[in-house]
């Protein structure tokens, strides 16, 4: 497991003045603002008998768990134990562990590692679509799966043609043309020109005639997050998915779908349906990946060209 880290764990705007429980990596962390809009994270247990501070609530600046009212200031030191009497100390082991977190680019990220102990990673630099003139929406997508075959899921060009076949793979041309592969801080991604089959549904009222090859870049950035840019011929089409490791055998990609054609709210069902679609057809193959995580030894898999992106993010990860 990468530690040291960014996660992005949660959609900013998900985020608000009531604790909300995120599990990641078989841990339970609360996030939650307080009034002045700052983001926390903080573990969820309670030190005092184990209650949920994801069920509390925040008063002035702090957590509160809802058990016996033990408040709890963002650097997760207890302040005020309300059964004790006013003249008595707050014993100093009533600490709680809290996380770095920041909010950028529309999302939540965190940090499991020791925040304290040495330099915080960089939060990796990218456009900043959220706060852009595109249409947004975003989702949720729950996998049965380690996250890292997810999100190799999403840097593979070679399954479109078999498993997105009619969607956006064309199945008489599955051939992969070479691959650009561009390398950047934390992160690398791969550009190719991919068949196309016919539009299907609404899209169909944008295109005419033969399809040209399309232009799709998809990429990573470690640990956890993936995008993919489609241009089609009528406009482009933007995936950002964070895939959140709930354990090692569970993942939820949460994603922003971002696209600058049909900006109307009325096509938003049709672009939340197109993306749940793929992820659906996707589903039983990620699912049915054995080994569930994927090898360490780069040598136990077998790669060929069109995999160039995935070995880039093994090596990476490696
Ligand atoms: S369990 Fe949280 S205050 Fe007692
Ligand atoms: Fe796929």
């Amino acid at each position: 497991m990468l530690k040291n880290s960014w996660y992005a764990v949660e959609f900013s705007n998900a985020i608000g003045t009531s604790p909300k429980l995120l599990k990641i990596l078989d841990r339970e962390v609360v996030l939650y603002r307080t009034a002045n809009g700052q983001i926390h994270a903080i573990d969820n247990t309670c030190i005092h008998r184990g209650a949920a501070l994801a069920q509390g609530w925040i008063a002035n600046g702090c957590i509160v768990c809802p058990y016996h009212g033990w408040q709890y200031g963002t650097d997760g030191t207890c302040l005020n134990i309300p059964s004790l009497s006013p003249t008595a100390t707050v014993p100093k082991q009533a600490k709680m562990s809290t996380y770095p977190v920041r909010e950028k680019y529309g999302w939540i990220w965190l940090c499991l590692g020791d925040g304290e102990a040495g330099e915080l990673p960089v939060i990796p630099n990218f456009p900043d679509l959220k706060s852009s003139k595109l249409r947004s929406i975003q989702g949720k997508f729950y996998w049965q799966a380690n996250y890292e075959r997810v999100l190799e899921n999403g840097l593979d060009f070679a399954h479109a043609p078999f498993v997105h076949a009619g969607a956006f793979g064309n199945p008489d041309r599955p051939e992969i043309p070479e691959l650009k592969i561009e390398n950047y801080a934390g992160g690398a991604s791969a550009t190719a020109y991919l068949a196309a089959t016919p539009p299907q549904g609404l899209w169909r009222l944008l295109v005419r005639g033969e399809r040209a090859p399309i232009q799709t870049r998809t990429g990573f950035f470690l640990p956890n997050l993936t995008f993919l840019e489609v241009h089609l011929p009528f406009g482009q089409l933007t995936i950002w998915t964070a895939h959140v490791p709930i354990d090692i055998q569970h993942t939820v990609s949460k994603w922003m779908n971002f696209r600058n054609f049909f900006t109307g709210k009325w096509a938003d069902r049709d672009a939340a349906n197109r993306t749940i679609k793929i992820f659906e057809q996707d589903r039983p193959i990620v699912e049915s990946q054995h080994p569930q995580i994927i090898p360490t030894d780069l040598s136990s898999e077998l790669y060929v060209a069109a995999d160039a992106l995935q070995l880039q993010y093994r090596k990476l990860r490696q």
